[in-house]
């Protein structure tokens, strides 16, 4: 079995996978259990100054977007920060750590905007024995109206600032947490970086509006007639935490910086294509709350599996797949292919018809008995009908060899070339 040890920025965990900050860590009754189930790390539930703890709402505080079989594909929250007393958490994560010596014990942060604020809650945190300390810089709702949370994370000064004061005022390794609900996330990581930090966790959630009840005219979930926007989670929101994640992990200026990749991981699979695009641990939420914290037995045994089968290590894995994301106009335009379908496994639906022809490539033709064939010469192989196929392996992509000629443009296939250097670029650069 592989050896998923993971030692990421000095904090060491028995796998990579580690539960985000949210209500699965908000006390020791269920980090302990946490544990127990296996998982390698856990960053607590985002604490605040002392003081009166935050008032949540009393209505339900989840919006939800399903499948067609009811499987949850997206949440929503909007739910604040622990609004359990400090100290009782204080006392609980001591205890905690104390117990499980050998697990990533992160806490989550989040004080108002001052150095002494901030210098205050890292003197208590280090108290505790805990490894780390992460800095809740993404919550979009609630804590953001008061000038915290994604307020900070949507104003890359504020990053460096606020990350500086926490690296002189702590020995504790510091990660940031990005918000997502920005234009160009490589601006907050590459503040994180200034400002001192030694990773960069992403993504907390995205604003969201997941319905609007339409007898009461109010956003979902309601409460006494109204609604706000919360925070959007759950596998729905992985293609853009996966993009956010490689846009850093291959910025120049931010290249090498560790990266805790989250947002919508439910599988090993998931968490294995966050560690190909460069996170060196994974934090999970919705899953955890969607099938209970036995779900990091699928990801512990699938990873070992597939990095067993793969002979490589963890460490092999994270970044590997970071130098094949490239911008668009490095793409091959000399990488031709053509759908075909296998008319054993078709079962004549005609959905990659309908789908093709109404996109307009008129590519698939359908006969009298229903038999769907593609035409190569009008096949521009955008992919739509493997997408729209409800079985699995019907279509498939046939790669044109070198020397082949595509009977829809005429053209006989050659080496790679790129949009730089074609002639229907108008800025094209003599290809050297
Ligand atoms: C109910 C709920 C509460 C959350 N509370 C916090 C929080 O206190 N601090 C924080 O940094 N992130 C919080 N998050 C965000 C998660 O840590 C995580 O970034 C986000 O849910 C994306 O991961 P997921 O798709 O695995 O859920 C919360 C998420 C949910 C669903
Ligand atoms: S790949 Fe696109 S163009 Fe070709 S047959 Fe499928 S849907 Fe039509
Ligand atoms: S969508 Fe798939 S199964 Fe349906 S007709 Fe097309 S190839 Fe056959």
């Amino acid at each position: 079995m592989a050896d998923l040890t993971t030692n990421f920025i000095g904090i060491k965990s028995p796998n990579p996978f580690w539960l985000a900050s949210a209500p699965p860590t908000d006390k020791e009754y269920n980090v302990r259990r946490a544990y127990e189930a296996g998982w390698g790390g856990v960053v607590w539930k985002t604490l605040g100054s002392e003081g009166p703890p935050v008032v949540n709402v009393n209505g339900p505080r989840y919006g939800a977007i399903w499948g067609a079989d009811r499987r949850l594909l997206g949440l929503n929250n909007i739910e604040l920060i622990t609004d359990r007393p400090l100290e009782v958490n204080l006392r609980e994560i001591k205890q905690v750590k104390r117990d499980y010596p050998d697990r990533a014990l992160v806490i989550s942060l989040m004080v108002p905007c001052d150095e002494e604020s901030w210098r205050a809650i890292l003197k208590a945190i280090e108290d505790t024995g805990a490894d780390g300390v992460e800095l809740n810089f993404g919550c979009p709702h609630g804590m953001s109206e008061r000038g915290m949370g994604s307020a900070v994370g949507q104003v890359p000064e504020y990053i460096e600032m606020v990350t500086r004061w926490v690296k002189q005022h702590s020995r504790m390794p510091c990660i940031v947490k990005l918000t997502p609900n920005i234009t160009d996330v490589r601006k907050p990581a590459e503040a994180a970086k200034r400002g001192g930090a030694d990773a960069v966790s992403l993504i907390n959630t995205i604003n969201s509006i997941t319905s609007v009840n339409l007898d009461s005219f109010a956003p979902e979930p309601t409460i006494d007639g109204k609604g706000a926007h919360g925070g959007y989670c759950g596998p729905a929101v992985k293609p853009i935490a996966l993009s956010m994640v490689s846009e850093i992990a291959r910025n120049p200026e931010t290249r090498g910086l560790p990266i805790s990749g989250i947002g919508g991981v439910t599988t090993w699979r998931d968490a294995a294509e966050f560690m190909a695009l460069g996170a060196g641990t994974v934090q999970v939420c919705t899953a955890a709350m969607t099938y209970g914290f036995k779900v990091v037995q699928e990801m512990i045994s699938g990873l070992s599996q597939y990095l067993d089968e793969h002979q490589m290590s963890v460490g092999d894995l994270v970044g590997r797949a970071v130098p094949n994301v490239t911008d668009w106009n490095q793409l091959n335009l000399n990488y031709v292919t053509k759908a075909q379908i296998d008319q054993d496994l078709c079962i004549k639906c005609g959905r990659c018809y309908a789908a093709c022809e109404d996109t307009s490539h008129q590519a698939i033709a359908m006969s009298d008995d229903r038999t769907f064939t593609v035409k190569d010469e009008d096949c521009v192989a955008c992919n739509l009908c493997i997408d729209v196929c409800p079985v699995e392996s019907c279509i498939t992509m046939r790669q044109l060899g070198k020397g082949e000629v595509d009977p829809r443009t005429g053209k006989t296939v050659g080496d790679y070339a790129n949009w730089t250097t074609h002639p229907n670029n108008p800025m094209a650069q003599a290809a050297e």
